[in-house]
């Protein structure tokens, strides 16, 4: 352990940009390009989210998906359903995207810095005003990451979170990374409140939500025609 720390500080670039290779450590492959987990229906890019008016194309299966370029940019994408142990009916779907700039930190934990035009939709299957846009502009950190070479499957990406639940593993989807441009494709400015309106049927409530990115003249247009 002591050695492979070693090893990777040693090989650690001195621009946090640049990327690191083949590093025993980590690597069997570098990290840049598209990875997606299990059925592979769920690829960060335009296939996935529309940023300038807050919309989703729904993947036919939950999944996630990581882009990383070689210059410093990535870009997640997820879908995920949650269960509830005491109303097992009561299934929330999250659709979740962000993009921005990454570091390798030289603890061996890699950091994710939202550019701010993130946002994720919540959908509830069993409470009123359930089905919600909301920003997601959260610093990622990642404790650890590796890169295995799997016999059949090629590439797979495993990183670990904050708190060291793993991220479900990911396949090298193509080496070339599939994402949106690598700049922030919305104007939002910096946090404060904003009124966060519920999409679903009828005659939403406007909830006001401290700490969530106020957003610009756009977003605001935007949340208007999607009411
Ligand atoms: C959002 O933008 C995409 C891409 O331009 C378009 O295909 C889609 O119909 C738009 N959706 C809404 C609800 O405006
Ligand atoms: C689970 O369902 C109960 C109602 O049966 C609700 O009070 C609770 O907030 C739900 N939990 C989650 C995480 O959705
Ligand atoms: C590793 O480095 C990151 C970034 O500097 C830091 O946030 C994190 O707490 C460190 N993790 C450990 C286990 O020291
Ligand atoms: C996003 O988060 C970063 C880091 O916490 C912050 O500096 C930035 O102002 C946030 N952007 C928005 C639009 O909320």
């Amino acid at each position: 352990m002591l050695l492979s720390s070693l090893t990777f500080l040693l090989l650690a670039p001195i621009s946090a940009l640049a990327q690191i290779t083949y590093d025993q450590a980590h690597n069997a492959t570098p990290i840049v390009g598209t990875w997606t987990s299990g059925s592979r229906h769920v690829l960060t890019g335009p296939g996935f989210v529309n940023p300038l008016n807050l919309t989703f194309v729904y993947p036919q299966t939950t999944g996630v998906s990581y882009s990383f370029t070689e210059t410093g940019f990535y870009e997640v994408a997820r879908y995920r359903m949650y269960g509830n142990g005491s109303s097992p009916n009561c299934i929330t779907g999250v659709m979740n995207w962000a993009h921005g700039t990454y570091t390798h930190n030289s603890n061996g934990s890699m950091t994710l810095h939202p550019f701010g035009d993130g946002f994720q939709q919540i959908q509830g299957a069993c409470f009123a005003n359930s089905d919600f846009i909301e920003i997601y502009n959260d610093t990622e950190l990642y404790q650890s990451w590796q890169i295995f070479m799997d016999a059949t499957d090629g590439p797979k990406l495993h990183m670990f979170q904050f708190d060291g639940s793993p991220v479900t593993p990911m396949f090298h989807y193509s080496q070339t990374p599939l994402m949106l441009p690598t700049q922030q494709l919305r104007n939002v400015s910096s946090p404060t409140k904003v009124a966060k309106r519920a999409i679903t049927n009828g005659t939403p409530p406007i909830r006001h939500v401290a700490g969530i990115a106020a957003v610009g003249g756009l977003l605001g247009s935007v949340l208007l025609v999607l009411a």
